[in-house]
């Protein structure tokens, strides 16, 4: 299901936004993808607490240095209750997240979200794709109960303002949000 919502009065061609919206749908999907087989081969080579620390010092760093230069775009990950302090939302991504949320407490979170803002003369599309959290996730990320004494303990250490835990399957935890300047062509 898609959302469009026009903030101001301006219009783009329907061709225009398409192009722009695969692009950001393509460059989200790639990072979701990227980071969950780093993840994945992590666990596998040396388990969760292994992963944690891989996770902790390269998700920003593969975040940014791949994927922003790949796509040469706005692309970041972002929560309401960011472990990494670096992936707070800005206030419009926090209005966004609110909405979602509620969306998945009520069983109609979208695949995708969109909306085409404007901030001052320029116009942008900001673009989000809902991150849901699985049973994977949960070892890092669930009830206090689930996290072994050895995430616990690097939690504390890494991230003593670590809001991102407490989740159970199915809650929404944040989004890849991508946000990208349309030019008139
Ligand atoms: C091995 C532990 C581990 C697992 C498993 C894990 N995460 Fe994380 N997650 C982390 C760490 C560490 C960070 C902080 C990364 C950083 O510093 O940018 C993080 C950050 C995030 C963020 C960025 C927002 C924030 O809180 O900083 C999202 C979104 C996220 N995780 C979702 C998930 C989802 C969904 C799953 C399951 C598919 C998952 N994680 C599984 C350790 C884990």
């Amino acid at each position: 299901m898609l959302y469009f919502y026009f903030f101001s009065f301006f219009i783009v061609s329907q061709e225009v936004n398409q192009r722009y919206i695969d692009l950001a749908r393509r460059a989200a999907d790639d990072l979701k993808r990227g980071l969950l087989q780093v993840l994945l081969e992590e666990i596998g080579k040396g388990g969760y607490q292994n992963a944690i620390s891989v996770c902790s010092d390269m998700a920003q760093e593969i975040t940014k240095k791949y994927y922003q230069e790949k796509y040469n775009l706005y692309i970041r990950r972002v929560s309401e209750k960011p472990r990494n302090k670096l992936n707070s939302p800005d206030q419009y991504e926090l209005e966004i997240l609110k909405k979602l949320d509620k969306m998945n407490k009520d069983g109609k979170l979208p695949k995708e979200y969109f909306e085409l803002v404007k901030e001052g003369e320029r116009k942008y599309l900001r673009y989000f794709s809902p991150i849901v959290i699985q049973p994977m996730c949960l070892p890092c990320h669930g009830e206090e109960k689930l996290l072994s004494d050895e995430i616990k303990s690097f939690l504390k250490r890494r991230y003593p303002e670590d809001k991102a835990i407490g989740y159970r399957e199915g809650d929404f935890r944040g989004a890849v949000s991508i946000k990208i300047e349309l030019k008139e062509e």
